[in-house]
């Protein structure tokens, strides 16, 4: 018998939905048993999000300061496939699942495991999954696969259209922008990645573990080219104010409160012309940039390809 483990948190359950499309054909496989392991912030995290609460975690997301977790124990101490699936805060990996991968617990379950991320975002992952790929040597984990789920409102309305979800609760909750959320069909099909990891896991001998991608040639990432350096100017300027924040007062405080609405209208100013402009810039150079994006794409497109 193959045992997966997957490692969940979800707040508005969308991830729950993916993770559970994906394990749907692993589940109805006789040779193969799937865990999870939910994980439990000890002060939970609001849904809907109050404004300030949302921007006063911040600072730990991106320092991914490890937050108190309420202890979670699995079932069995060693598993053949661990499959981490987690949502992007602030460029970030979310808090919980940052605070779980620096955990002695993450070590014990990780150490020498092959894993495959699984990501439920707006769409800008790619510095996250730089920093999960930095946490999974940390616990000499081996990524084999990596799986991107991204908004289906598009680049210009999930700026809109994803914060109104997280601060109202409702995916559409303004009439002329277009509904949050990765699509419904998207989640449904992701169940082919389960069928694909099944295959791969009975194809096996006995006492091998998986050591390749197994998710090649599924469409498992895209990656939006345009994003590649507003992410990197929006987590530069993410680290500096990261640390402003935090030296002001700890989360909650009212002194980070003042701090934040600075902060929150540099972040628009951000938003409204960084994004537009490195797109626009982007787009003017791309014959003289053209093979550089292409190695970029590749590179972030690891290890399962586009
Ligand atoms: C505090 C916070 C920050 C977020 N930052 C990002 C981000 O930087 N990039 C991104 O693509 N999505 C971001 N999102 C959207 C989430 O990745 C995710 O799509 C949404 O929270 C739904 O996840 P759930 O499964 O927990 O409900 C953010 C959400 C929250 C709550």
């Amino acid at each position: 018998m193959r045992k997966i483990l997957v490692i969940h948190y979800s707040q508005t359950g969308q991830l729950t939905d993916i993770a559970n499309s994906i394990t749907d054909p692993l589940n109805a496989d006789d040779n193969i048993s799937v865990e999870y392991l939910n994980l439990k912030p000890t002060e939970l995290f609001p849904f809907p999000w109050p404004l300030l609460t949302f921007f006063h975690i911040f600072p730990e997301c991106v320092k991914m300061t490890p937050q108190v977790m309420a202890p979670v124990e699995t079932k069995h101490h060693d598993y053949d496939l661990v499959i981490i699936t987690y949502q992007v805060w602030f460029l970030s990996p979310s808090l919980p699942i940052s605070s779980f991968m620096q955990s002695e617990q993450a070590y014990r379950l990780l150490n020498a495991k092959p894993v495959i991320t699984v990501i439920g975002c707006r769409g800008m992952w790619l510095t996250a999954q730089e920093k999960m790929k930095q946490l999974l040597t940390n616990v000499n984990a081996k990524l084999i696969d990596n799986v991107v789920l991204s908004d289906e409102c598009g680049t210009g309305f999930s700026f809109l259209a994803t914060p109104l979800w997280m601060f109202s609760g409702k995916k559409k909750s303004v009439s002329w922008v277009p509904a949050a959320g990765v699509a419904d069909h998207e989640i449904k099909a992701a169940s082919r990645f389960g069928t694909a990891i099944a295959r791969a896991l009975n194809a096996l001998p006995v006492h091998e573990t998986l050591k390749k991608p197994t998710l090649k040639g599924l469409g498992a990432v895209k990656v939006n080219e345009k994003f590649i350096a507003s992410e990197r100017v929006g987590q530069h300027s993410f680290r500096i104010w990261s640390k402003i924040l935090s030296t002001l007062g700890p989360m909650h405080s009212k002194r980070r409160s003042c701090g934040l609405l600075i902060y929150v209208l540099f972040l628009l100013t951000l938003i409204i012309t960084v994004v537009p402009i490195t797109a626009i810039i982007k787009k003017l150079i791309t014959p003289l940039t053209k093979k550089r994006i292409a190695e970029q794409k590749a590179y972030f497109a690891e290890p399962s390809g586009e």
